[in-house]
């Protein structure tokens, strides 16, 4: 019997990391890199710096930049970021969302969000879901980020669930990864050829079918 449900919040719950990969490819033209859609798979669900990182081994750029130089980056990237999903509101929320988080509280379900960013709570407050949500993970909180199981299992423990009792939704190769290493039942949000890891795999997030899964 499932006790909670673990939500990714970007590509999840609503289309952030359109504007994650918008902020990226900015920062990323600025330094003459040239990332496209497919190599953003690669940055879904991993960390601000780890993303920063990726992108500039993709260049061959790794070695270019002092720690300082990095941070400038980063920082960068997600004012830019901030100031993309400052207009957000619960019209942005993905078609579902809604009507699933009613679906787990009528059952006693418990509702977490496992997220990788730290804009996680800004998020949820402008989406206007603070009720439903039972549990925030702080990503700087865990040692590891995606996709090493810390983040999942962090919520299991706080909440006090065993995480064989949790079930983890995610659209990050590197999130269903880290599902599965926590032990928990992970189910896909986007397409099955990329989320091979995943248990069951669904295009959006408002076909899940409660049913199938508990
Ligand atoms: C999520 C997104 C990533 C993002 C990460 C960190 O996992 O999928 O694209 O890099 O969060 O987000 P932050 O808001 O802390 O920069
Ligand atoms: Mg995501």
């Amino acid at each position: 019997q499932y006790k909670c449900f673990i939500f990714d919040m970007d590509g999840v719950i609503t289309e952030t990391s359109e504007q994650h990969y918008q902020a990226w490819k900015q920062c990323a033209d600025e330094l003459g890199i040239d990332i496209d859609r497919t190599f953003n798979e690669k940055l879904k669900g991993v960390s601000r710096m780890d993303s920063l990182e990726r992108i500039l081994a993709y260049g061959n750029r790794s070695h270019d930049f002092t720690a300082e130089e990095k941070a400038e980056l980063a920082y960068k990237k997600n004012e830019n970021y901030k100031e993309m999903i400052l207009k957000c509101t619960e019209d942005d929320l993905f078609e579902g969302v809604k009507e699933l988080f009613e679906g787990l509280k009528e059952k006693g379900i418990k509702i977490a969000i496992g997220s990788a960013s730290k804009n996680a709570p800004t998020l949820v407050n402008l989406l206007g879901i603070k009720d439903y949500i039972d549990y925030i993970v702080d990503p700087a909180s865990v040692e590891k980020g995606k996709p090493a199981p810390d983040i999942f299992l962090k919520a299991a423990h706080d909440l006090g669930i065993d995480p064989s009792a949790c079930v983890g939704v995610e659209d990050a190769e590197a999130g269903v990864e880290a599902i599965k290493s926590a032990g928990m039942l992970a189910v896909g949000i986007g397409e099955a050829s990329v989320l091979h890891q995943a248990d069951m795999v669904y295009a959006h997030t408002k076909d899940i079918q409660l049913a199938d899964i508990l």
